[in-house]
């Protein structure tokens, strides 16, 4: 019998999952810093607490847990707290499933296409790219390296290394959504790899009842998508004025800092390797819109 316990499962994506998992009848527990239902369970990743009953009967954990990357701008705090909401809390999941003996089948951890870097290229990054130098690729390493040492209690280990996630309950759509028009921004060149939620959800699915699922994989559409065009889709889908002009970089810089270097630069990702395990349902940005916007 198989049971998930899912870490930051109240987000966007935990919650999406959740509900995929008990329409399956497999039974879910969520980590979370202010339970608020009956599968909630208390954690607290600084003191390094954790309430016990959320790992009961568990055979497969989902880290989804993380301190939004785009959500502030990154002060010397704000990147402490990224990376440590996602290794700290990585480090005592480990900690307790060990002290209690879990009997895990597989671990299973997000992590994102920031691990190429924030650079705009023409290159398609594969999971045999290495990792860039910037300050989000290191998260992600450290998010990665973090989920190996689950290997040690017997499980499997699946990371989806994930582009942005389209989904109407929020996300990147909903703050590029604004309510008259829309623009590109910056050079606009950027690409923006990006996936619909229900074929993120369909992989960390399968990752869960495929007892042969393992290793990494770009979590991201097939279709390759210019910042510009993935504006002008939007706007054609949503029937709203696209700004011929773009926003300049020069403001994001100002209004974001740094952060501002994943929403201005981006290259292509390849979804080859997923695509030999999932079918996608939304290849192309049309047909996620479509579905989103229906
Ligand atoms: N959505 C995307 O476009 C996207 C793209 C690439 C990667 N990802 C990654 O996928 C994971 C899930 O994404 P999501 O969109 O579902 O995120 P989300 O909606 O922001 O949810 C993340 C959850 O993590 C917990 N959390 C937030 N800050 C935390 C902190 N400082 N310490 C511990 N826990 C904290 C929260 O749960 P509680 O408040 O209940 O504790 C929150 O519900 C994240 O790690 C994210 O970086 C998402």
């Amino acid at each position: 019998m198989k049971k998930v316990l899912i870490s930051g499962g109240t987000g966007l994506i935990g919650k999406e999952l959740s509900k995929r998992f008990l329409s399956l009848g497999i039974p879910v527990n969520i980590l979370s810093r202010n339970p608020r239902a009956e599968n909630h369970y208390f954690w607290d990743i600084d003191k390094k607490l954790m309430d016990e009953k959320a790992l009961e009967g568990v055979t497969h954990i989902i880290h989804l847990a993380g301190a939004g990357i785009a959500d502030k701008r990154w002060s010397k705090e704000r990147k402490q707290e990224i990376i440590a909401s996602r290794v700290d809390s990585a480090d005592l999941l480990f900690s307790y499933a060990q002290k209690l003996q879990v009997k895990l089948s597989g671990f299973i951890s997000a992590s994102g296409i920031g691990y190429y870097g924030a650079t705009t290229s023409e290159k398609i990054y594969t999971e045999e790219d290495n990792p860039a130098k910037d300050y989000i690729s290191n998260v992600c390493i450290a998010w990665e390296n973090a989920s190996k040492q689950f290997e040690k209690l017997g499980a499997t280990i699946s990371v989806f290394r994930t582009g942005i996630v389209l989904s109407k309950k929020g996300g990147a759509l909903q703050k590029m959504n604004t309510p008259v028009f829309v623009a590109p921004i910056g050079s606009g060149k950027q690409y923006m790899p990006w996936i619909h939620i229900n074929d993120l959800c369909d992989m960390y699915t399968m990752s869960v009842t495929e007892s042969n699922f393992s290793g990494i994989y770009n979590a991201v559409a097939p279709e390759h998508q210019t910042n510009t065009n993935f504006t002008a889709i939007l706007g054609k889908m949503q029937n709203k004025l696209v700004s011929p002009v773009a926003i300049p970089a020069t403001i994001f810089k100002l209004a974001f800092g740094e952060l501002s270097c994943i929403l201005l630069d981006g290259s292509r990702v390849s979804a080859t390797k997923i695509c030999k395990k999932h079918q996608f349902k939304h290849r192309d940005l049309q047909s996620a819109l479509a579905n989103i916007f229906k």
